[in-house]
């Protein structure tokens, strides 16, 4: 399962990646508006963070426009993914871009339908919204097992499940069991995926018993 960073941060991108934890990027207008930069400038310097697929969401309504928007989007990086919402307009731009060699992200998808026709319009990754469906008192998860149901019944709908809205390592692993391609998260939630209280507790106690031997492993003194 592929892990994407859903953030435009780039500071927070390069500490992932450091730690090999980043499969690709996911922006949205609104994760760019907090970077505080000009796009063209944070798509870029993602790009060459991560070969993976870095995610650029188009912002206008209409196809055409959205068309216009995604090639512009697509000089920021070979990896660059053109990202539009799961409108009527978005699925012509989608078909459209797609069609023209380009990788598509249909975002904002709320339902099963609306996923087939996603993979029907030639997404490569299609994103649903699993915490706001949660918020709204719906089960985020249960679109991603109907989704992963309906995906594997019929391989020509080749677009991966790019799990989005996540906000808990629950999410995470829900998703992961669900059989999604994909899960973008939040920084602060991938960083906590890693937190057990066995872990430091089990650890605490290594050292205790490690410091009472009185070795030093780089000095090479293995003798107890
Ligand atoms: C990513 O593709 C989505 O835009 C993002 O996951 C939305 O998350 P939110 O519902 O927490 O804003």
């Amino acid at each position: 399962m592929k892990l994407f960073a859903d953030t435009a941060d780039t500071a927070e991108i390069r500490a992932l990646a450091e730690a090999g934890l980043v499969d690709g990027v996911t922006t949205n207008p609104s994760l760019v508006s907090k970077a505080g930069r000009p796009i063209m400038d944070v798509l870029t310097e993602i790009c060459s963070l991560t070969p993976g697929p870095v995610s650029a969401e188009v912002a206008a309504t209409h196809a055409e426009g959205m068309v216009d928007e995604g090639r512009h989007l697509l000089d920021a990086g070979p990896n660059i993914v053109v990202k539009v919402p799961l409108t009527r307009d978005g699925l012509i731009a989608c078909r459209q871009l797609s069609n023209a060699g380009a990788r598509v992200n249909v975002t904002l998808c709320f339902s099963t339908v609306q996923a087939l026709l996603a993979a029907k319009a030639g997404a490569a990754f299609v994103s649903p919204f699993i915490g706001r469906l949660d918020d709204l008192g719906v089960e985020g998860m249960a679109l991603i097992r109907d989704m992963r149901l309906v995906f594997d019944q019929y391989p020509e709908l080749d677009a991966e499940i790019l799990t989005a809205s996540v906000r808990s390592p629950l999410h995470v692993a829900e998703a992961a069991k669900a059989g999604t391609d994909a899960a973008t998260v939040p920084p602060a939630v991938i960083w906590r995926m890693i937190e057990h209280p066995m872990t430091d507790r089990g650890l605490d106690a290594f050292l205790r018993d490690w410091q009472s031997t009185g070795q030093s492993i780089v000095k090479g003194d293995m003798k107890p």
